[in-house]
């Protein structure tokens, strides 16, 4: 398999011309639903609809959608692989792009007529001024399919623009969710500093004083960390899953929904050794590539637009 190189097209394509069990991981943040249109080619799915990934008239089928394209993530994956993906929500009502399916003689339509609409609760009533929960909604169609969900870690924008909004918080941070494909994976374990306050109170509490004690109860465990605190031995504790990352100027490399660097700098180191490759099927501007570069791994992008791969592409040379 050629790796280090952005293939263009349909994900869900692309993805079955790919050999399975032969990706560590998977990093990507895919088209939000009913949010941008990113000029991308209308492409036919499994259930015979036709149109852009996002631009759904339902969200149970863009759900669908991309849980098919996760299917065959799925398969690429080694079986120790695993997968992270970032997703924002969405309040319903704020735009009607919503209509209902209509099947004739076999064939598929999509109307809209907002009484109808309301009463199968998919436009304004029902879910208006609601948040419309697609991430969870996403999370446990793919737990439903047989991934099983690691960790649901926030992404907390310290500089998210501010909203107009009076009678609600205004939302700022979104989601990256960490999946495993099976049981037992490839993880390796990230630190963090420890918290400053607990920190200096377990060397404020005469730390070798304390090594002494626990060894006097036969405590080895305690024993140890101890001697390791007062030696500077550890390297922090267990990475918790806040994460507090700035969002970046999206103009500056030609793409509207960049995520930045540093968000998935972590669950590349975790999820990847080096040499091994990450999979982006949704590459936009390359930033899953770059990141893995300067981590030292391989890389494997999809991408449907041909100017986002041109742009990507230019980015990657120059960087
Ligand atoms: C949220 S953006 C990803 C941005 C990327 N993380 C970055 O930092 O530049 C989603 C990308 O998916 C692409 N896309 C949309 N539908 C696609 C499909 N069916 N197959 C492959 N790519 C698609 C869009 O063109 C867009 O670039």
């Amino acid at each position: 398999m050629d790796l280090n190189k952005i293939l263009k097209g349909h994900a869900l394509d692309v993805l079955k011309t790919l050999p399975e069990c032969s990706i560590n991981t998977c990093v990507t943040s895919p088209p939000y639903w009913n949010l941008r249109d990113y000029k991308t080619n209308p492409v036919l799915w499994n259930d015979g609809w036709t149109g852009e990934l996002g631009a759904e008239p339902d969200f149970n089928l863009y759900i669908n959608h991309l849980c098919d394209i996760f299917d065959e993530v799925k398969r690429v994956l080694k079986d120790d692989g695993t997968c992270f993906v970032n997703m924002g929500d969405t309040y319903g009502g704020s735009s009607l792009n919503c209509s209902y399916a209509v099947k004739t003689k076999g064939k598929t339509s999509f109307l809209k007529d907002v009484d109808h609409l309301q009463k199968v609760g998919h436009a304004r009533g029902k879910y208006d001024k609601s948040l419309l929960l697609i991430p969870f909604r996403f999370a446990i169609e793919m737990q439903n399919r047989g991934w099983t969900v690691r960790n649901v870690i926030i992404w907390h924008k310290p500089n998210a623009v501010p909203a107009s909004v009076k009678d609600r918080f205004t939302c700022d941070f979104e989601y990256v969710f960490f999946f495993s494909k099976n049981k037992k994976y490839y993880f390796e374990q990230q630190f963090e500093p420890f918290n400053p306050l607990t920190y200096k109170r377990k060397f404020d509490d005469m730390t070798e004083t304390k090594a002494k004690y626990f060894q006097g109860l036969g405590k080895r465990k305690q024993f140890l960390f101890h001697q390791k605190l007062l030696n500077n031995e550890l390297k922090g504790r267990n990475m918790r899953a806040v994460w507090h990352i700035g969002v970046g100027s999206s103009s500056k490399c030609g793409h509207i929904a960049t995520y930045p660097e540093k968000l998935i700098e972590v669950p590349i180191k975790a999820g990847c050794p080096e040499n091994g490759v990450v999979l982006d099927p949704f590459i936009g501007s390359g930033t899953t590539a770059a990141v893995a570069e300067k981590l030292n791994r391989k890389w494997l992008g999809i991408e449907l637009n041909p100017e986002y791969i041109k742009f990507a592409e230019e980015r990657l040379n120059h960087e």
